[in-house]
């Protein structure tokens, strides 16, 4: 395995997921993680993050000088490249040589990263930094040079300790790749053997280790992918020692509750227990059309619903949580990146509330290993790879007060949409395809009849991660479809909308 040292780049987590994608296992930890930790992790390699501070101010990012006296092989990167002139003797220069963007770097000698290269070879790479490195240290070499810096790459001579001014680990750095497999493979002898099916035996061995031969364990089943992933992996190493909890809160679409007793209970038999709360959030609910309110209320009535369900399980220690990587990095990072959107419901306060332990299965994976781990443990392809659907569910899709009335216009015009959106084959393209209940009301015509009913919006966006998002131009045969299915089948809408809106300045959800 690799060891990554974040020091606060942008780019860390790619450089993980290159690592990762070469079959190599890797973890990113804390710039100044100390010696005795780095031994105790026993890395092949370390692989120092680029980042955003100087090495020349004071109190920026250090790696432990053992990093160097261990004798593993070392890649920097960008910073990491400026950290190990600073520290072994060499000299950086704050002025005058920024350089952001596309650069050629000559191969000067076949080494290290760069030992799939040919001498004289031009590499086109991706530069942004602000520093550069002036004066190598002593027993370094520069092996690549670019216009701006002569020390674009450069290595001991005799050490395997290598840096690189640009960042091998972006798509704009095309053979970026080609020199991390140079690195992990000649220089840190990897086998290159990581796989997902390695990975559930060790998760399997590391949950039975932390929660021992007798704990258990309380998982709480919200029917979207991380949960569900984390749910059956742990069903893997404890068997019935695993209780799930499903809440009901009356918010789901059609046929969701079904759907996931289905799978989990008739399917893998997991111990689950499906907790019906419609009648508790819908009165709880009752006459509150404030979007942050309603949040607010139903983060609040879940807590209480699932503490109570979870109480009931005899000797539980632990709770189960589908936390990914991106989020454990988070906290790690010299200067993380942050994400804000609206508040969310999740069991956050729970474990303490509740002093149980948490279990966090999937904390080492990013979301695609998730998907590519559902896969392999047998999770159909349909729930591998579905849209993300909000905590507070259709209460914030339906806009104005929430009734039982209003949520079954909204459940069942978004069935179609699901359906017809499946149909044409659109699923996977789309980030999610849904339907708003509007508190809006209009004049229609059915047969010779005046209506004065419901307005419905469809909303189908493309996005990569839900922080932007664009309005998806789907074929008008589809809107064709779709809306007349809502009309003729939703008894109380009688007008259909589309959203043609980006985001920014709009949301994905209505509230
Ligand atoms: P917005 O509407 O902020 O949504 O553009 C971005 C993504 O987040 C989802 N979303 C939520 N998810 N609880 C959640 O668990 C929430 O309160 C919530 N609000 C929005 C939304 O579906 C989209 O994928």
């Amino acid at each position: 395995k690799i060891l990554i040292l974040d020091f606060g780049s942008q780019y860390t987590q790619l450089i993980a997921r290159r690592v990762r994608e070469l079959g190599v296992y890797c973890e990113i930890h804390r710039p100044d993680l100390p010696a005795e930790d780095i031994r105790r992790f026993a890395p092949r390699g370390i692989i120092l993050s680029g980042g955003p501070a100087s090495v020349e101010t004071e109190g920026s990012p250090r790696c432990d000088p053992f990093v160097f006296s261990s004798g593993l092989p070392v890649l920097g990167i960008c910073y990491g490249l400026q950290l190990i002139s600073k520290l072994l003797g060499g000299r950086v220069d704050r002025s005058a040589h920024r350089e952001y963007g596309s650069a050629e770097v000559e191969v000067l000698a076949a080494r290290g990263p760069l030992a799939g290269f040919k001498l004289g070879d031009r590499v086109k790479v991706l530069m942004s930094h602000g520093d550069r490195v002036d004066m190598l240290p002593p027993d370094f070499e520069a092996i690549g040079r670019s216009g701006n810096s002569p020390y674009a790459a450069a290595a001991h001579q005799s050490k395997p300790i290598y840096g690189l001014q640009f960042h091998p680990e972006v798509v704009h750095t095309p053979m970026g790749k080609e020199m991390l497999r140079a690195f992990l493979f000649t220089d840190c002898k990897v086998s290159g053997s990581w796989t997902m099916k390695g990975f559930i035996q060790e998760a399997e061995d590391a949950i039975r280790r932390q929660v021992g031969e007798h704990g258990r364990v309380i998982c709480g089943l919200s029917g979207g992918v991380d949960s569900s992933v984390a749910a059956l992996l742990l069903h893997r190493a404890l068997g019935a020692r695993l209780q799930c909890i499903f809440v009901d809160n009356g918010l789901l679409r059609q046929g969701e509750r079904e759907q996931v007793e289905a799978l989990f209970v008739d399917r893998f038999h997991v111990p689950l227990k499906t907790v019906d709360a419609r009648a508790r959030f819908l009165s709880e609910l009752a006459g509150v059309t404030d979007p942050e309110k309603k949040r607010k209320i139903i983060g609040r009535e879940f807590i209480t619903v699932f503490e109570a369900a979870a109480r009931d399980v005899q000797g539980a220690e632990f709770l189960a949580q589908g936390t990914l990587y991106p989020d454990v990095i988070e906290s790690v990072s010299y200067k993380g990146p942050s994400v804000t959107i609206k508040s969310h419901h999740n069991v956050g306060g729970l474990p303490e509330k509740m002093n149980l332990k948490l279990v966090e299965p999937l904390r080492e994976l990013f979301k695609d290993e998730v998907r590519a781990l559902g896969r392999e443990l047998g999770l159909p392809d349909e729930m591998v790879s579905r849209q993300p659907f909000p905590g507070p569910g259709l209460a914030i899709r339906v806009l104005g007060e929430i009734t039982e009335a209003r949520l079954e216009l909204v459940r069942r015009a978004d069935a179609i949409v699901q359906q017809e959106i499946r149909d044409a084959g659109l699923y996977k393209e789309l980030w999610q395809a849904f339907a708003v209940l509007l508190p809006v009301q209009s004049v229609g015509v059915m047969g010779d009849e005046r209506t004065y009913e419901s307005t419905c919006v469809l909303r189908a966006v493309t996005s990569v991660d839900g922080m932007t998002a664009d309005w998806a131009r789907l074929p008008y045969d589809v809107l064709e479809r779709i809306s007349t299915r809502i009309t003729n089948e939703v008894r109380g809408i009688n007008r259909v909308v589309y959203d043609v809106s980006s985001k920014p300045p709009a949301t994905i959800e209505w509230e």
